[in-house]
C-alpha cells in the first residue's frame, strides 16, 4: 500500500490531501477564495496566486499532522503542474517540488485534467477502463474516452466558453452573484424552461464540439429586452445549454463507440436537473452512470494524489515546468 500527498492550486482552490493506493482519503484540507473573487465576478489570477501563496504551506502542514505522516513516509507528492492560471499553478509546483528535494520522495506532475478524469475512479473501485467522460466545470467542457492512465481520447472540447462559465456569466446579468451556477439552478426552479427563446448553439453538427457565447449574449439580449423575468430567463438558459449538452453527448458517444459507464465530473455536475438528465441519458443507453460525491467532481487535492497513485513507481524531473495550457 502506498501514501501520496496530493496539492492542487490551478484555480482558485487551494487544496492538499493524503490518499492511499487502497482509496482511502486518510487527510484533507480545502480553502475555496470565492469570496476574494466575488466582486469581480470571476476569478482574478493575481489574487489567486497570492492567496495560494499565503495559504497552502500551513495546509500541507495540517493534513500531515492530521494523518500522523512525516515526509519520509510518503511514496509520492503529486502536484498539479498544469493547465490553469499559472501563477497558482507555479506555487503549488514550486511547493511540491521543494517537499520532495526535502523528504526525498518522488515528485509527481499531474495534468488536472488528468485528476478530473481519474476521480470517479477512486471514489468507485468498480469503475474499470474504458468508460466515456463529460467533464463539465468553470474552466473545462470535454467529452473523453478514459482508456486508462494516461490514455485518453478527447472528442469534444469548447470552441469558446466552458459550461461553468456559461452559468456564471448568465447569474451575473441576472445580478446573481459569484459562483453563478448554484443560483441560476435555484432560479431556475421558478421559471418556465420554455418562457424564452434562446438558441442551442452547434445543435445537430455532425463534430460533438460544444459553443456556449452565443446563447450567453442571447441570454443578455433577452435580459435587456425587458420583457422577461428572471426566473424564466434562469430557466430558459439551464434548458437551453441542457438540450446542447445532450445533442453534443449524443454526436461523442456515437462516434465513441460501445462503453460500459457514462461518468460526470467537474462542477457542473452539481446541477441536480443535469445530473439526472445524464443518469436517462445512460440508462437509454445501457450504460451505468456514475457521478462521484460532489467533493470530489470540484476542484480539490485528493484527486491529485489519486492521480499520483494510479501513476506510483513513475517521477517528473524538480525542472519539470508549469504548463498553462495542457491538453491531455
Ligand atoms: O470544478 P469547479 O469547482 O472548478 C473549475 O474547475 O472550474 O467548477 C466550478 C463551476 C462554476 O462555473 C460553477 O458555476 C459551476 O461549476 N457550478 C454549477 C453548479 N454548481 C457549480 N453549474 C450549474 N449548476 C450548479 N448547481
Ligand atoms: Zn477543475
Amino acid at each position: 500500500m502506498g501514501i501520496v500527498l496530493g496539492i492542487e492550486s490551478s484555480c482558485d482552490e487551494t487544496a492538499a490531501a493524503l490518499v492511499t493506493t487502497d482509496r482511502r482519503i486518510v487527510a484533507q484540507r480545502i480553502a475555496s477564495q470565492d469570496e476574494s473573487h466575488a466582486p469581480y465576478g470571476g476569478v482574478v489570477p493575481e489574487i489567486a496566486a497570492r492567496a495560494h501563496a499565503e495559504r497552502l504551506a500551513p495546509m500541507v502542514e495540517a493534513v500531515m499532522d492530521d494523518a500522523g505522516v512525516t515526509l519520509a513516509e510518503l511514496d509520492a507528492i503529486a502536484a498539479t503542474a498544469g493547465p490553469g492560471l499559472i501563477g497558482g499553478v507555479m506555487v503549488g509546483l514550486v511547493s511540491a517540488k521543494a517537499l520532495a528535494m526535502a523528504g526525498d520522495v518522488p515528485l509527481i506532475a499531474v495534468n488536472h485534467l488528468e485528476g478530473h478524469a481519474l476521480s470517479p475512479r477512486l471514489a468507485d473501485p468498480d469503475l474499470e477502463f474504458p468508460y466515456a467522460l463529460l467533464l463539465v466545470s468553470g474552466g473545462h467542457c470535454q467529452i473523453l474516452r478514459v482508456e486508462g492512465v494516461g490514455r485518453y481520447r478527447r472528442f469534444a472540447t469548447t470552441i469558446d466558453d466552458a459550461l461553468g462559465e456559461a452559468f456564471d456569466k448568465t447569474a451575473k446579468i441576472l445580478g446573481l452573484g459569484f459562483p453563478g451556477g448554484p443560483a441560476v439552478e435555484r432560479l431556475a426552479l421558478e421559471g418556465n424552461p420554455n418562457a424564452v427563446p434562446l438558441p442551442r448553439p452547434l445543435a445537430g453538427s455532425a463534430e460533438p464540439h460544444f459553443s456556449f457565447a452565443g446563447l450567453k449574449s442571447a441570454v443578455l439580449r433577452a435580459k435587456e429586452s425587458g420583457r422577461h423575468g428572471d426566473a424564466d430567463l434562469a430557466a430558459s438558459f439551464q434548458q437551453a445549454a441542457l438540450d446542447c449538452v445532450l445533442d453534443r453527448l449524443r454526436v461523442a458517444l456515437d462516434a465513441m463507440g460501445p462503453v460500459p459507464a457514462l461518468v460526470v465530473a467537474g462542477g457542473v455536475a452539481a446541477n441536480k436537473v443535469i445530473r439526472h438528465t445524464l443518469e436517462r441519458v445512460a440508462t437509454g443507453r445501457d450504460m451505468r452512470f456514475v457521478a462521484p460525491p460532489m467533493a470530489l467532481c470540484t476542484d480539490n487535492a485528493a484527486m491529485i494524489a489519486w492521480a499520483g497513485c494510479e501513476r506510483l513507481g513513475q517521477s517528473d524531473p524538480l525542472d519539470i515546468a508549469a504548463r498553462p495550457r495542457w491538453p491531455l
